[in-house]
């Protein structure tokens, strides 16, 4: 078989870890992904694959016949990974593909190089570490804050070895950092995150091997401040959620060897016990919402204690519950870029404002300064300044304010460790304008780490704008958990928010491995059983640090809140997994939540007897609706009980497609019959007689076409009314949370992408573009947070960071861009690609399906896409070509050209309307008869009475370019082609 070098695969990545480092599997699932370096290699489909295995003793290597690239299971001769154990693997896969001129080869490809996979400590008892925490009455500040502690205990090393192998596993009740002999270990940030930490304790594990003096004493230190452990939490600022000790658990484990002697290995744990001590660390407070105050003074007294160790005290044994020692797939909070200060300016009241130019999420780091012994240093962050003063109102009451305790020696790389803010400007006391230099301070970035996977580009800079406010939001929110915003006193993980963004979220960055971790608290926080919850109700946040605890418990953390049932929020339990199924294509997702799911419907909705949801609960519905009243943003234009039957309709659906996929058939019987009496229940009760929809809003009409929620009689009226309510709103945005995610998809499926267009370049007030006209670098979370005349809304809502209303990100991918990824699913029942499944082959639901279809529209000059999906890099381009190319166009015609690449092992379906013509690679342009002969299916669509068609042509991997028609007379608001996919009434007709 011919080898071919123009595939090439990558190393190996396992389940959805980040880096394969201190995975929690003992048989991880396997996935690569594909290049192609040549132009014109087409349809390069993988038939089997070898995968070669290297443990530590011997290597083998499997041969197994599949098409699946992505997960592949732990080959089956091979044995389960133990606690520690390092193996690499590599593989190559055997294929075929197709030349320019159509001729089939058979072809294997070279190794990928080698990924490697090391387990955590896969069972709970190979931990011999105890959490400890300090031994006295651990000392609080003024304002009941606990003051951060410094855990350490030295120890030597077998004096003439040689370390060969040294991890530490650590975790903390609180946020940690630790330190091996005076250095920083690693390069995580608010280190373990957000958990439901009773429940689930996330640790980390680093290599410290190049850390460990052989020749001399050790010392191993941790800083744990408050963290999300004991901070402040919630608008009420309750402290001590989980518990008021902070606590360090750690094991050191080497191995060691006397050199030359490879057998002579011998390890040795250094863990938490009573035998650590603790003192007051030089960080005298830290909270989450209210910064962190650091002491010179004090950083300098602990570097004297080293030598005369008098003052420490004993540690114990925490009696705070551990929750389940975890190592994540998430990867790790990470600063990830520094911006240097956009200006230095002094403010009204004469303090020094730097502005850093965008709106960010993390910290800021002074990279030197000296001042006298017991000088302050006060930093106040903010996102906005009004009035040339910093604008902190927003912030209600976290008072994100650094603090740096000068000691009279330089300071240098000083940054808080513990806390995090949202902000844009800094407005600093006790360092004036003159003084801080351009490169004295920085803002380090900070969020999960993840991969990022899409991009998007445009002939429109506002519209670019407005995608990178997205990226920014996203990145900003996804810090340990998907917040709301980063800034105020809010910061939780609200299930609402994600549900809404989800989609959009998923065409940027690869969230799974951090979602997946998200979605085991969602759980465990869910089947919460205590007197103060009812098992199955989906948490509002997750982690629900709104749980109500015991009179008594903790004093202030006895507050909290009742059980709510609410839809679109509690909704995130069935669409979050099943966005995540969408964009891996991983059922084991589906599998772990499906408990989860079927215990919202059955316990966590409040049903009237018609099975929709109680009229009497109370719902966020279209949250932050435009014309809600300000401080009740509830109070929206469209019905709350309505948004939430929608949505209840929808996840009822999914059900049906999930047990599906799950092959749970009778199941699946069930939520299909389930579906259908709601969606009955839902027609008698939301439908007039004469079709209308109740109630008469955007958001309604946009739910119910985007849900399929009409009888097929009552979609054009709905869709003309979502274009009459929009025009006589003269384009300004209309919708809060709910409808906006689904707005444009709404047009663009009813066949008016000129109207989605319009809505979007809209320059009306407010509008999708209103903020970045108004100077936005990240997603608002009220459309007119900052009024007209530039002051801020009066509202207690008022974020500059809330990514919800980007949802729009989605559309500009999907329909803008025109990369879609269809789901995979042997039923047919799935909607997303329902039409096209028809067309699959017989295996190809196990190749990643894509459809292409751009909905162009001539107030946009070109659009760029790419997405990195799980088989590689998908490309869709497209732009208008000035002078057209042929004589026989009317005037009113332009061409288009539409450059897709799809990945190896990946198939796409192209919908474009009038292909002329169509080359692969660098060959020859088809003439039209040629395509017209290769389009598989014109497909044709009746709407609003005319009748618009398109050709379809089935591709396989590889670089395929398209022209075609586009004609601005009849390609306007309502005539361009439906989605041919999606609804039932714009279905195909044949
Ligand atoms: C948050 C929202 C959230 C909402 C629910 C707010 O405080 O910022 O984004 O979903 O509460 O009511």
């Amino acid at each position: 078989m011919l080898t071919s070098p123009s595939i090439r695969v990558s190393a190996p990545t396992f389940e959805h870890h980040h880096s394969g480092f201190g995975i929690h599997f003992p048989r991880p699932r396997i996935s690569w992904k594909f290049t192609c370096e040549i132009e014109n290699v087409f349809d390069w489909t993988q038939v089997a694959y070898d995968i070669e295995v290297c443990g530590s003793n011997d290597t083998q290597t499997y041969h197994v016949t599949g098409a699946s690239s992505c997960l592949v299971p732990w080959p089956a001769g091979c044995t389960n990974l133990v606690s520690r154990e390092k193996r690499h693997a590599r593989v190559r896969c055997y294929g075929s593909f197709k030349g320019l001129q159509g001729n089939c080869c058979d072809a294997i490809t070279e190794w990928s190089a080698w990924g490697s996979v090391e387990a955590a400590l896969l069972e709970q008892n190979d931990w011999i570490s105890r959490m400890i925490t300090i031994a006295d009455p651990l000392p609080l500040n003024d304002d009941g804050s606990i003051k951060p502690l410094r855990f350490r205990k030295f120890f030597s090393l077998p004096p003439g070895e040689i370390i060969v192998r040294a991890r530490l596993y650590a975790t903390s009740h609180g946020v940690y950092q630790p330190m091996l002999n005076g250095v920083v270990v690693g390069d995580q940030c608010m280190a373990p995150g957000w958990q439901s930490y009773h429940k689930r304790l996330h640790y980390q594990i680093y290599d410290v091997a190049d850390l460990l003096r052989a020749d001399s004493e050790n010392i191993i230190e941790f800083d744990v401040g408050a963290g999300w452990f004991a901070s402040a939490l919630t608008s009420t600022n309750n402290r001590f959620f989980y518990g008021d000790t902070p606590g360090v658990l750690a094991q050191l484990e080497m191995d060691f060897q006397t050199e030359g002697r490879p057998n002579s290995k011998r390890a040795e744990t250094i863990s938490t016990d009573e035998s650590w001590s603790c003192t007051s660390s030089p960080i005298l407070s830290s909270e989450i919402y209210n910064g962190e105050i650091f002491d010179q003074r004090r950083d300098y007294e602990l570097r004297e204690e080293v030598h005369t160790r008098s003052t420490w005290q004993k540690t114990k044994i925490s009696s705070t519950e551990v929750g389940r020692l975890i190592s994540p797939n998430a990867p790790p909070v990470r600063v990830t870029t520094t911006l240097s200060p956009r200006s230095i300016s002094n403010s009204a009241s004469g303090r020094a404002i730097i502005d850093f130019g965008v709106n960010v999420v993390g910290r800021i780091r002074i990279r030197e300064i000296q001042k006298p012994r017991g000088h302050r240093i006060i930093f106040r962050h903010a996102e906005v300044v009004q009035g040339n003063e910093l604008y902190r109102r927003p912030l209600r009451d976290a008072e994100a304010t650094d603090v740096l305790v000068c000691g009279g020696h330089r300071v240098v790389n000083w940054t808080p460790k513990f806390t995090f803010h949202g902000f844009r400007y800094v407005d600093v006391e006790g360092w004036s304008a003159d003084e801080i230099g351009d490169d004295s301070i920085v803002a380090e970035v900070m969020h999960t780490d993840l991969q990022r996977v899409g991009d998007f580009t445009c002939s429109n800079e506002e519209v670019n704008i407005l995608h990178q406010n997205a990226v920014r939001s996203l990145r900003g929110n996804f810090l340990s958990v998907p917040t709301d915003c980063p800034q105020r006193d809010d910061r939780e993980g609200w299930t609402g928010d994600i549900n809404i963004f989800m989609s959009s979220a998923n065409f940027l960055y690869n969230t799974a491995g951090m979602l997946g971790n998200w979605l085991d608290d969602l759980y465990a926080d869910q089947m919460e059983e205590s007197e103060h919850w009812c098992k199955g109700v989906v948490p509002l946040v997750v982690p629900n640090c709104f749980l109500k605890k015991d009179e008594g418990d903790q004093a202030k953390g006895a507050q909290g809140w009742e059980p709510v049932r609410n839809g679109v929020w509690a909704d995130a339990a069935i669409m979050v997994p099943w966005e995540l199924f969408r964009s891996t294509g991983d059922t084991d997702i589906l599998r772990r939540q499906y408990d989860s799911m079927v215990q919202y419907l059955e316990n966590g909705v409040s049903r009237g007897l018609d099975g929709l949801w109680n009229d009497e609960q109370w719902q966020f519905g279209d949250w932050l609706d435009p014309t809600a009243p300000i401080n009740s943003s509830g109070q929206t234009r469209t019905d709350g009980t309505f948004v939430a039957d929608c949505f209840l309709l929808r996840s009822t659906e999914l059900m049906g497609s999930i047990a599906n996929v799950l092959q749970q058939y009778p199941k699946a019987k069930h939520y299909a019959k389930a579906y259908h009496d709601l969606l009955s229940a839902f027609q008698s009760k939301y439908i007039s007689p004469t079709g209308l929809l109740v109630p008469d809003t955007p958001t309604a009409f946009a739910l119910a076409i985007r849900f399929r929620l009409l009888p097929p009689a009552s979609v054009t009226a709905t869709a003309n009314r979502l274009r009459r309510a929009l025009r006589l709103l003269d384009f300004r945005i209309p919708t809060g949370f709910t409808g906006t995610a689904h707005l444009m998809h709404s047009l663009t499926e009813t066949g008016q992408p000129s109207l989605a267009h319009t809505m979007l370049l809209s320059e009306a007030i407010p509008s999708f573009l209103y903020p970045v006209r108004m100077g936005a670098t990240t997603i608002w979370e009220r459309w007119d947070a900052l009024k007209p005349d530039g002051t801020v809304h009066e509202g207690s809502m008022t974020s500059f960071n809330h990514y919800a209303l980007g949802a729009v990100v989605s559309w500009l991918y999907e329909c803008m861009g025109g990369i879609k990824v269809l789901t995979p699913c042997r039923d047919g029942e799935v909607q997303d690609g329902h039409e096209v499944h028809r067309f699959l082959d017989e295996d190809s639901n196990e190749r990643l399906s894509i459809l292409i279809q751009p909905q162009i529209h001539h107030a946009i000059q070109f659009v760029n896409t790419t997405y990195e999906s799980r088989c590689g890099v998908v490309q869709c381009k497209w732009r208008f070509v000035n002078s057209p190319r042929t004589n026989d166009i009317s005037e009113h015609d332009d061409e288009v050209d539409v450059d897709v690449l799809i990945p190896p092992n990946a198939m796409a379906f192209v919908v474009l309307p009038r292909i002329s013509s169509w080359r692969s690679g660098s060959g020859q342009w088809r003439t039209t008869e040629e395509v017209a002969k290769a389009v598989e299916h014109p497909f044709r669509f009746a709407f609003y009475g005319r009748e618009a068609s398109s050709d379809m042509l089935k591709v396989g991997s590889g670089c395929h370019s398209f022209r075609f028609h586009y004609n601005r007379a009849t390609d306007s608001e309502s005539s361009f082609p439906v989605n041919p996919l999606l609804p039932p009434w714009g279905r195909a007709r044949f």
